[in-house]
């Protein structure tokens, strides 16, 4: 049976990994620049990763919502004690889009309202209020296109306050570093003024962290780079680095209700069991510490290649920008230099989204193999 076609797929067939390496089924060695979109976060097959899931695994693998889940709560007290978010409540399920469906209905449960307010070059995910809220029309069926969205160019202030004083919206959804979009960033400014608009306006600020959270930015959530505080946050990606996991942090003065929210696997044992792996790893390891180093060493060596025109992002949640089209030099890097780097909507971006503990050696050895790729190829 084929598959249906709707990945373009590299020519590479990865069949194992160890920290930030993976190795095709040839024996080949390749530099994990792209951490499978962002998801990667303390390394392929981490030692502490493998032994919290086989153990798992073979005490108890799945039980439904309808049990006491000790695992769920040590998860959600690990993640307010990293984080610092301190009253927040866990909502488990199984992924981004999920996570921000959820976001988006608990809005509009919580405000009696149905509209959301989201930005230009936003993405997220594919279900059908979190795909509405994505700028990007093709993949928007008609089915999605009922719901009621609104997209605002990033740092419209006087936009933002205009359709929130209409009195029909229910959530302000954000990505505080863009990812697909090309790793634009709001104003201070602008993040914090939708802050209070919300506020005052009986609208929830959706802060979706769902690839720019998780350590990745250099602090736990990239909104805490501003004096912020959203009522709902949508976590996944580097969650369960790999494991498939996704959630939602809510403010206590969204009630909860039995029946409200649901879902099948969302906060099984095996997912909590990666989750809690993922969070003891990047405190153990100090891993925000080491983003911000290596971030630091990056900037420095990227600001002395001349065809480099702008280093966007933070942390490591960073992206290179040409004044070419990266998609060959993309495949260079794959097929002659053995590393993966990922693509954005803005096609002249490179984007470079490790594991948390990439060390500067491999910062070194990207560069090195950039530049033999950019004379080579012309640039
Ligand atoms: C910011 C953001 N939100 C939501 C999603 C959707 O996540 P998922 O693919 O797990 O549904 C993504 C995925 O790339 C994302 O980057």
């Amino acid at each position: 049976m084929p598959l249906f076609d709707v990945y373009p797929l590299y020519k590479v067939t990865p069949v194992s990994g160890k920290g930030v390496h993976v190795y095709d089924d040839k024996g080949a060695e390749y530099l994990d620049l792209y951490g499978g979109h962002a998801v990667i976060s303390i390394g392929h097959a981490h030692p502490n990763y493998v032994k919290a899931i086989t153990q798992q695994v073979e005490t108890l693998g799945f039980y439904s919502n309808a049990i006491q889940n000790p695992l769920q709560r040590q998860l959600a007290d690990k993640i307010e004690a990293l984080s610092g978010c301190k009253n927040y409540e866990l909502f488990l399920c199984n992924s981004g889009a999920e996570a921000n469906e959820n976001a988006l209905k608990l809005a509009s449960f919580k405000t009696g309202k149905k509209r959301v307010v989201a930005f230009s070059n936003g993405f997220h995910g594919r279900t059908s209020a979190a795909v509405a809220a994505t700028d990007n029309k093709n993949i928007i069926a008609p089915i999605n296109a009922q719901q009621e969205v609104t997209i605002l160019p990033l740092n419209d202030i006087e936009g933002v306050k205009t359709e929130l004083e209409k009195g029909d919206v229910c959530a302000v959804i954000v990505e505080f570093i863009q990812g697909i979009g090309g790793l634009d960033q709001g104003s201070t400014a602008f993040f914090e003024t939708i802050d209070k608009l919300c506020k005052v306006n009986d609208v929830m600020f959706v802060a979706d962290e769902i690839q720019c959270g998780y350590a990745r930015s250099g602090k736990f959530f990239a909104f805490q780079h501003y004096n912020v505080t959203p009522d709902i946050i949508s976590m996944a990606k580097g969650m369960g680095n790999g494991f498939p996991i996704g959630g939602i942090l809510i403010h206590p003065s969204i009630e909860s209700k039995y029946g409200m929210l649901g879902t099948t696997f969302g906060g099984n044992h095996l997912a909590c069991a990666a989750g809690l792996a993922v969070l003891n790893t990047i405190e153990e390891e100090v891993l925000m510490d080491n983003v911000n180093a290596i971030s630091e060493h990056f900037f420095a060596v990227a600001k002395t290649i001349p065809q480099i025109k702008n280093i966007k992002g933070r942390g490591l949640m960073l992206g290179l920008e040409f004044d070419f089209e990266v998609g060959d030099l993309r495949k260079d890097l794959i097929y002659n230099h053995k590393m993966f780097t990922g693509g954005a909507a803005n096609k002249k971006l490179l984007r470079i989204l490790p594991p948390l503990n990439i060390e500067k050696e491999h910062i070194d050895q990207f560069f090195e193999a950039l530049k033999v790729a950019l004379i080579t190829n012309n640039y």
